[in-house]
């Protein structure tokens, strides 16, 4: 990427996807990255609110690139797949993609798919894009040199196990669990990419935003962490910000991925305020990691022709450590 100064890289001539661009962490990051002149395109649900995020963001934009706005419902592997379609036809180049968009339910419920509603649109629909995007990806990395997968996580994922029996299923699934465990897929899903990705020039990395208030997403927290941000929320700035964050602040780790040249090259990598951190022990276990890709292309029924690869030395299986391309 090139650079005018340090810290503040331009993106004059690049494209960058951010999912759930609309709001929250991913219009900010959204909205940065057009400031920096990038050509963003954003996805969410609600055609209006798209609407008005994209004219947002072309208020933002420094560069000649522009911003639009595509719908597409990630509860449905349909849409998913149409909105994928629609992205190939928008874009001639693909720099940046960050999977942002996520949901948190508070009584969980099976997609007209089959699947569990937060698994579906947290982990499958991202699992669908970047797949069904990757050649774009690899052209693009080709011409440029890099492209980047940008995966927002949580810290939550600390508190899950896979439960792959769980995921056709609302029985015994709480909305706490299924979003920790679709947060674990993030992260075990982001080091598989990684892996299948190694020497394209794409790189995939994940990170945990921070307890970020005042977004949609936090406002649907249940039980114990609703009752946290109600408290949180009544606090003054000062206190709070030790331990949770503005959407601004939240922005940063996404940000810095997918635009500094502090990463150009390293992959496989789970991040916590721009730094590197250990995952739990589930996120790195190659084991799961590779059950989790072949589930996920059972359920969204990717054929063989439309996955990454693995790659020929495919049996060496060394994502999640310190590692650079
Ligand atoms: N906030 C936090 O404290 C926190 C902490 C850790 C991780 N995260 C992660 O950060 C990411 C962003 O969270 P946020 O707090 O910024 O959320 P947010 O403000 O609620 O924004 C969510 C975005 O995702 C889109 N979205 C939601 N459901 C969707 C669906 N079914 N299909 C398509 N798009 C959908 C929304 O678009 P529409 O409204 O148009 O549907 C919106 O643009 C998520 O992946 C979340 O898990 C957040």
């Amino acid at each position: 990427m090139s650079s005018t100064r340090a810290g503040t890289p331009r993106l004059d001539g690049r494209t960058a996807v951010v999912t759930g661009g609309t709001d929250g962490i991913g219009f900010e990051t959204a909205r940065r990255l057009a400031a920096r002149g990038a050509r963003v395109v954003v996805t969410g649900r609600d055609p209006a609110k798209g609407g008005r995020a994209a004219a947002a963001l072309r208020e933002a934009a420094t560069g000649d690139g522009g911003a639009s706005f595509l719908s597409a419902d990630f509860a449905s592997q349909a849409e998913v797949r149409d909105l994928a379609a629609r992205v190939d036809r928008e874009v001639d180049r693909l720099d940046v993609f960050v999977s942002n968009a996520g949901a948190w339910f508070a009584d969980p419920e099976l997609t007209d798919d089959g699947v569990e509603a937060t698994f579906a649109v947290n982990h499958l629909a991202p699992f669908l894009l970047v797949n069904l995007l990757s050649d774009r990806l690899r052209e693009t990395a080709a011409e440029a040199g890099e492209a980047r997968v940008v995966v927002v996580s949580s810290e939550l994922h600390r508190n899950a196990r896979m439960e792959f029996r769980k995921l056709r299923s609302v029985h015994e699934v709480t909305g706490r669990g299924a979003y920790a465990r679709s947060k674990l897929a993030n992260v075990l899903f982001t080091f598989e990419a990684a892996e299948r990705l190694r020497g394209t020039g794409v790189t995939a990395n994940c990170l945990h935003p921070g307890a970020v208030l005042g977004t949609s997403l936090s406002r649907e927290y249940g039980g114990a962490v609703r009752a946290a941000v109600s408290v949180l929320d009544t606090l003054p700035d000062s206190f709070t910000s030790r331990f949770a964050k503005t959407v601004s602040e939240g922005a940063d780790t996404p940000v810095y991925l997918a635009a500094s040249p502090e990463v150009e090259g390293v992959t496989g990598e789970y991040f916590v305020d721009r730094a590197v951190e250990r995952p739990s022990a589930t996120a790195r276990d190659e084991r799961t990691r590779r059950r989790l890709w072949t589930v996920s292309a059972d359920l969204t029924a990717l054929s063989p022709a439309e996955q990454i690869p693995p790659r020929p030395d495919d049996d060496a299986g060394t994502a999640g450590g310190n590692r650079s391309q």
